[in-house]
């Protein structure tokens, strides 16, 4: 189906994460796996989720040429649709993880949706997103809690799809996400911690159809 919702699965419980999948699959977009399920179910669930879904790989890599190459290329591998990495780094780095990536897109962090974002982040941002574009990635990542910063980065890279976590249990809407610029939604708690994690689903997409 034709949904902007990125269900982003942190749990280390595999069997529960699969079930989910299975069960809202079909209403996504795609599914967002970070560290937590990594750790618990290792590179292959990224193959056993891609079953149900595109899977993007919020690993934000970090480090350098060498050691992004080979992660970049695991996940590639393994089946994933998308990856996140982490831009500040450097280009050389993130240039390493596109080369190495396949036809798997690569998603670069240019704002963060936590407030320790505008330690660092924030004030870089506009740099971040010259390397990002230089080094050829697909989209970029910015706060769907923070809707100034979102349009402000809108408008600095028309030409990139943009991805935003925020929503929910971080305070941001998504119709206010996809008002500021975003083309995808990443919701994670709002769902997998409801009694009705399908309703919120339909509820979402519900919402973002009318923007
Ligand atoms: P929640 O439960 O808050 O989950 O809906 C959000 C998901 O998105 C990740 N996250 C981010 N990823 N830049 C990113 O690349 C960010 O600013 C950001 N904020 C949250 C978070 O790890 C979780 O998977």
């Amino acid at each position: 189906m034709d949904s902007r919702i990125v269900l982003a699965i942190d749990v280390f419980d595999t069997g529960y994460a699969i079930d989910l999948a299975k069960k809202t699959g079909d209403e996504l977009f795609a599914i967002k796996i970070n560290w937590p399920l990594i750790m618990a179910g290792g590179a292959s669930i990224i193959s056993e989720l891609a079953r149900f879904s595109r899977v993007i790989c919020d690993l934000k890599v970090a480090d350098i040429p060498n050691t992004n190459s080979l992660i970049a290329g695991k996940v590639s591998e393994k089946g994933a649709w998308g990856i996140i990495s982490h831009s500040f780094v450097g280009s050389d780095s993130l240039k390493a993880v596109v080369s190495s990536s396949g036809d798997t897109k690569v998603f670069s962090v240019v704002a963060m949706s936590h407030p320790g974002s505008g330690e660092f982040i924030y004030p870089n941002t506009e740099k971040l997103i010259g390397v990002s574009r230089d080094a050829g990635v697909y989209g970029l990542i910015a706060p769907g809690n923070d809707y100034e910063m979102l349009s402000k980065v809108r408008k600095l890279a028309p030409d990139l799809k943009i991805m935003s976590p925020g929503v929910g249990a971080q305070g941001g809407s998504a119709t206010g996400a996809v008002k500021a610029g975003a083309d995808l939604v990443i919701v994670g708690r709002a769902i997998y911690n409801s009694s009705d994690p399908m309703g919120v689903v339909k509820k979402l997409n519900a919402e973002v159809s009318g923007v």
